[in-house]
C-alpha cells in the first residue's frame, strides 16, 4: 500500500546503525494502523456488558498484612515501573512532567526515588525503579537521574516507541525523515499501552525475569498516591484462594467528579477496562452513572512479568485503539493512534480488581491539584504524602483556580507568597487577577473573583471564612 511505501522510505532515511530498530518500530506502527483501518465498528457491544460479580473486586480492607520477616523475600520479586513519557505542557512547563517541583522543592521523580529508597532501607531490599521514557523525556530524565547515583535505588530506563503522526486528510505519515530530533512535531509516543511491547523489545523484561523478578507495579508518575503497597504484593505472591493473579487493577469508588474515568466491566467472561472513548454516544450517560459503574481505574496496576512475556510471544495482547485528533502548529490536522496500559487486562488470566482507598489516587493534573499537595492539608514523610491528621474530615476541598491567571505553574507560584492554610477549607474558587500574601487562612467556602481590569490582593495574615470577595463588593 501507499502507507507501507512511505514507511519504507522513512526507514531508508535512518542512520545505518538505527535502520533495524527504526524498521522494527515502523512495522509495529503499521500493524496498529492496519488494525485501525479494519476495526471500524464499536469495540464493545453494550448488551454484552455484564454486572461485575462480587468476587471480581476485592475490598482492600480485607487484605492481610504480611509478616515483617517475609517482606524482603517478597520485595525481591517486585519492580516498580513509572510511566514517564509525558510532558508538563498542560501545566505550562517545558520538559518531562516528572521534574516539576511538587512539594518542598522535590519533583515527582525525587519523591518516587525517596519512597523506594525508604522501602529498600527499611526491609534491606533491592526494589529497582524502572522508568518508561519517551523521545520527549529521555534526555532530560537521563541528566536528572544522575543525581540519584549512590542512593539505595537501582534505576533502569527504557524508551517507549516513537510513531509517525498521520495526516488526517491523506492518511499518510507526516515526517519525511527518521531524524526525530529535527522534526519532533511529526512524531508521538503512542500512549502508555506501549509499555508491554517496549519493555520487551528493550531487553529489560528478559533481564528482570532472569533476576527472578515476578511482578511489576505500574503507575502514572504524576499520581503521588501510587506507592508500593505490601498488602497487595502479599496477595499476589501468597494468594490463599487460588493461582497467582496475572493482572490486578486498583480501582476506587467513583464520585460525580470522576465520571470520565475508565471503569472495570465484565465482558465475554473476562474483566476489562472500559474507557469513555469506547462508549457509543447514546450510552455515555449510562457510562457516567456512579450506581451502574461504581469504580474507576486509578491506573495503579500490578502485572505478572512472565504473563506479559507470554501474551507478547503468543501475539494475544490486545488493547483498544484510542484515536487522538490534533492540529499541528502549521494547522495540519493529524491523528495519532494510542493505547492505554490498563486495556491489556482482558488479555490476561486470573484478573482482579482491588477497591483501594482514595488516598492511593492523588494525581496532579492541574495547578489546583498542586495547590492541594503543596499545602498543609498533606504532610510529607520519606516521599510519602498523607492527609494531615489535623484535618477534621477526610475529604479534600474542591478548588477551582481561573484558567487565565493560574493555569501555568510559574504564574500560579507567583500569585502566592506562600500556600494558605487550608486545613478547614471546603471549597475555593478564585478567578481573575488575584494574589495572596503570606500566612493567609482559608476556611469553609471562599470565592474570590476579580473582574476584568480589577485586581485583588489578599493581604498577608488575612483570615477568610465563608466569604465572597469580588472586584467592587466585599461581604
Ligand atoms: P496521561 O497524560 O495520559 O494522563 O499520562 P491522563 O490524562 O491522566 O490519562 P490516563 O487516563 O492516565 O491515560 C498518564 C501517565 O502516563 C504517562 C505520563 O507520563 C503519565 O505518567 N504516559 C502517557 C507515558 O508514559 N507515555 C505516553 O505515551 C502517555
Amino acid at each position: 500500500t501507499r502507507l507501507q511505501e512511505e514507511l519504507n522510505k522513512l526507514v531508508e532515511t535512518a542512520d545505518q546503525d538505527k535502520q533495524s530498530s527504526c524498521k522494527q518500530e515502523l512495522t509495529s506502527f503499521a500493524k496498529l494502523f492496519d488494525r485501525f483501518l479494519r476495526e471500524t465498528g464499536p469495540s464493545v457491544d453494550w448488551s454484552k456488558i455484564e454486572k461485575l460479580p462480587h468476587e471480581a473486586v476485592r475490598d482492600y480492607n480485607t487484605l492481610e498484612t504480611p509478616k515483617k520477616d517475609n517482606m524482603r523475600q517478597m520485595l525481591d520479586k517486585l519492580v516498580v515501573v513509572k510511566l514517564n513519557g509525558g510532558l508538563g505542557t498542560s501545566m505550562g512547563c517545558h520538559g518531562p512532567k516528572s521534574v516539576i517541583a511538587v512539594r518542598s522543592d522535590l519533583s515527582f521523580l525525587d519523591l518516587t526515588v525517596q519512597q523506594i529508597q525508604h522501602l529498600n532501607r527499611t526491609y534491606e531490599a533491592n526494589v529497582p525503579l524502572v522508568l518508561m521514557n519517551s523521545f520527549n523525556t529521555d534526555e532530560d530524565t537521563q541528566k536528572i537521574i544522575r543525581k540519584y547515583e549512590g542512593l539505595q535505588v537501582e534505576i533502569y530506563t527504557f524508551n517507549q516507541s516513537c510513531y509517525p503522526r498521520i495526516s488526517k486528510d491523506t492518511l499518510l505519515p507526516v515526517p519525511t525523515s527518521c531524524d526525530v530530533a529535527n522534526n519532533p512535531d511529526a512524531w508521538y509516543p503512542p500512549g502508555h499501552g506501549d509499555f508491554y511491547e517496549s519493555i520487551k523489545s528493550s531487553g529489560l523484561l528478559d533481564k528482570l525475569l532472569s533476576q527472578g523478578r515476578e511482578y511489576c507495579f505500574i503507575s502514572n508518575i504524576d499520581n503521588l498516591g501510587a506507592t508500593v503497597d505490601l498488602n497487595i504484593l502479599n496477595l499476589l505472591l501468597n494468594n490463599p484462594s487460588g493461582p497467582p493473579p496475572e493482572f490486578v487493577m486498583e480501582v476506587t469508588d467513583k464520585t460525580k467528579a470522576d465520571v470520565k474515568g475508565g471503569t472495570l466491566i465484565k465482558y465475554e467472561d473476562k474483566l476489562r477496562l472500559l474507557e469513555i472513548a469506547q462508549v457509543p454516544k447514546e450510552r455515555v450517560e449510562d457510562f457516567k452513572s456512579v450506581k451502574t459503574f461504581k469504580y474507576f481505574n486509578t491506573n495503579n496496576l500490578w502485572a505478572k512479568l512472565d504473563a506479559i512475556d507470554r501474551v507478547l510471544t503468543e501475539g494475544s495482547l490486545n488493547m483498544e485503539i484510542i484515536v487522538n485528533h490534533k492540529a499541528l502548529k502549521n494547522n495540519l490536522n493529524i491523528i495519532q493512534l494510542e493505547t492505554a496500559v490498563g486495556a491489556a487486562m482482558k488479555s490476561f488470566n486470573g484478573c482482579l480488581g482491588i477497591n483501594v482507598p482514595r488516598s492511593r489516587f492523588l494525581p496532579v493534573k492541574k495547578t489546583s491539584d498542586l495547590f492541594l499537595v503543596m499545602s498543609n492539608l498533606y504532610t510529607l514523610n520519606q516521599g510519602f504524602l498523607s492527609m494531615s491528621h489535623q484535618r477534621m474530615f477526610p475529604t479534600t476541598p474542591l478548588v477551582k483556580l481561573g484558567d487565565n491567571h493560574f493555569s501555568k505553574v510559574s504564574e500560579f507560584l507567583s500569585r502566592f507568597a506562600n500556600i494558605p492554610d487550608i486545613l478547614e477549607l471546603d471549597h475555593l474558587t478564585v478567578s481573575g487577577d488575584v494574589t495572596f500574601g503570606r500566612g493567609v487562612t482559608l476556611k469553609g467556602t471562599v470565592i474570590i473573583i476579580a473582574n476584568h481590569g480589577d485586581r485583588i490582593d489578599i493581604p498577608s495574615g488575612a483570615l477568610l471564612e465563608n466569604k465572597i470577595v469580588s472586584g467592587n463588593l466585599r461581604i
